[in-house]
């Protein structure tokens, strides 16, 4: 059974004193074999209301130089699945070449998964703070996103696909010029089992300076 809003501890206050280190077995057995559902293998139920709510504000809580949280949250769920899909096929309908097979996807787009959050990176130049580090201050919102939908209980996946990449898709789905799509997490409940992915060998990629 997936948890609850009222299972996670309250954002601590401004200048409340915090542990800087908790020892956690279970977060750490949640990071040796956290896997990615895939998109095919999404059902209900996915997280609402309050508990998304809770699941996003985890998600905010990100290293971020100096502190401009530059991200933000689309929650695509519901109706909205099918609306976003619309405006997004939309945007590419009169293309040369476009087919119907490709209209089709794009408007299912969203309708794979319960819901799907888009994170925003809305990084811009900045007298101290490079835009770099606010990029990646977006990456590491998707990612505390997927690990605080699994340790919530639902399954999740980190995809970006074409209308990342398509400008009239981003300003479909109401992006600013400046801004970019960090990614689509999709967050539901996994049809089946998943099984281990071939990865990077950890030991290739570490050497000591
Ligand atoms: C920025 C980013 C974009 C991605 N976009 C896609 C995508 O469009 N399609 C896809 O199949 N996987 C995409 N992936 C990969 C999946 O999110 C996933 O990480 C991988 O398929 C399974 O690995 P995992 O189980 O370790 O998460 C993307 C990953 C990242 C970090």
């Amino acid at each position: 059974m997936p948890l609850k809003a009222d299972q996670i501890p309250s954002p601590p206050r401004e200048n409340e004193p915090l542990q800087a280190a908790t020892e956690s077995a279970q977060t750490l057995a949640l990071m040796a074999q956290r896997r990615s559902t895939k998109i095919a293998h999404f059902v209900e139920p996915g997280p609402a209301g309050e508990d998304l709510d809770a699941l996003l504000t985890l998600a905010a809580r990100v290293p971020d130089h100096g502190k401009l949280g530059p991200w933000r949250f689309v929650v695509i769920e519901g109706d909205a699945r099918a609306r976003a899909g619309i405006a997004i096929a939309r945007a590419i309908e009169n293309d040369d070449g476009v087919t119907d097979e490709l209209l089709h996807s794009a408007r299912s787009l969203f309708l794979r998964a319960p819901l799907c959050v888009m994170v925003v990176s809305s990084a811009a130049p900045h007298p101290k703070i490079p835009e770099w580090e606010q990029t990646l201050s977006s990456g590491a919102a998707c990612f505390a996103l997927l690990m605080a939908a699994n340790a919530m209980g639902y399954a999740g996946a980190w995809i970006t696909e074409w209308p990342t990449y398509d400008a009239r898709a981003r300003k479909a789905l109401g992006l600013a010029d400046h801004e970019r799509i960090a990614g689509f997490i999709y967050i539901g409940s996994a049809r089946e089992p998943l099984t281990e992915r071939v990865r990077p060998d950890a030991k290739t990629r570490i050497s000591r300076f």
